[in-house]
């Protein structure tokens, strides 16, 4: 199958952070600061990128401002073109250095919050990090640029996600991302600590329409569903390499930010092969492309063009093979797994991102 050029990059620049929220998608091996990529080298990425056709750059980690270099990249990609946009707990974002991040080309800003009030909000983060994004929402307003204000939902905040909207029309928000765990790295390991319960879903969907009514025109407010209650699963990533690419901090280039757990798959370094050879001609890339390798009951599915048999990290994670129906789905042999874990446990404590 022939692949498009990507249309973005989530750009990874550190693992380092100084949250330790129990939900984090980044791997439970997390690359360490001496095997980063150094400026020069990120740098080479940006251009090859944007030379392959990326038009928007997601600046991430881990804490993207704990990149001491962060404001020569953001010039570079902006200086290339591309939409900068910056994902970032806040800490560390003061008002200066969000004036200077502006000024040189950064356009829109996610800022996350873990939860409506301080002090449930700090365990989460497993750090005294709430009174900060106050500070950085403020700063992020007063630089001109427009908000999104991400919130991961599991069973600790779910009961808090009116207050939550009250919170991000406070901080300013042009966007709230309100989206239920999906279960990769840390967050599958505090699965059970995690999983919101029926009864919190329930609830908090009203509420959700509620505030979209209300909020319309003013701040739009999106739901991302809870995967594993749902029948049918997701179009993840809308295709395998078939839109974005993501670069972890030591150069790895992968298909998806979680790809990294699909052991059975090699993938390639941009230090060691062109981004445009990787994005076109590498293994890993064209491993789930088309509909080839699709294994049955996706394969004679009338959804396979829809949601492209789910997401192929989930299928690994919990079946071994990525091949596999993503077991979200009702349909796949493996749905056992998805209806067990859905069931609600006694509380259990987080394992905090280390
Ligand atoms: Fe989608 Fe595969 Fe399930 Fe059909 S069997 S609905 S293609 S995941
Ligand atoms: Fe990797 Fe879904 S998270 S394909």
């Amino acid at each position: 199958m022939t692949a498009s050029p990507p249309f973005g990059m989530l750009a990874e620049l550190t693992h380092r952070c100084p949250l330790h929220c129990p939900y984090c998608s980044n791997p439970l091996d997390l690359v360490r600061r001496d095997r980063e990529l150094s400026t020069d080298q990120w740098r080479s990425v940006l251009t090859q990128a944007r030379a392959l056709g990326v038009l928007q750059v997601h600046l991430s980690g881990g804490e993207p401002l704990a990149r001491r270099d962060l404001p020569e990249l953001v010039s570079h990609a902006h200086g290339l073109g591309c939409y900068v946009n910056l994902v970032t707990s806040g800490l560390g974002l003061t008002h200066q250095r969000m004036a200077d991040l502006a000024q040189r080309g950064v356009e829109h800003v996610q800022l996350s919050v873990q939860a409506a009030d301080e002090a449930r909000a700090d365990i989460i983060a497993g750090a005294r990090a709430a009174k900060h994004k106050k500070v950085a929402a403020a700063a992020i307003r007063e630089a001109g640029l427009p908000l999104t204000v991400n919130v991961v939902l599991h069973r600790r905040n779910h009961d808090q996600v009116g207050a939550i909207i009250d919170l991000a029309e406070e901080l300013g928000a042009d966007r709230l991302e309100l989206a239920n765990t999906q279960f990769y790295g840390w967050a599958l390991r505090n699965r059970a600590a995690l999983m919101p319960t029926r009864a919190q879903l329930d609830a908090a969907e009203p509420v959700v329409r509620a505030a979209r009514r209300r909020l319309a025109g003013r701040m739009e407010v999106v739901y991302v569903l809870a995967d594993y209650q749902d029948r049918l699963p997701k179009p993840c990533m809308h295709g395998w390499g078939a839109r974005q690419l993501t670069v972890a901090p030591d150069g790895t280039v992968l298909p998806c930010p979680s790809a990294h757990v699909i052991t059975s798959l090699e993938f390639d370094n941009a230090t060691e092969r062109p981004l445009a050879e990787i994005w076109y001609e590498s293994s890993s890339f064209n491993a789930y492309r088309g509909e080839e390798w699709m294994r049955e009951p996706c394969r004679s599915c009338d959804r396979r063009g829809v949601d492209l048999g789910g997401c192929r990290c989930q299928a690994f994670l919990l079946t071994g093979a990525a091949e596999n129906t993503d077991p979200v789905c009702a349909l796949s042999p493996h749905h056992g797994l998805v209806e067990r874990a859905v069931v609600p446990v006694v509380d259990v404590p987080f394992v905090m991102r280390g």
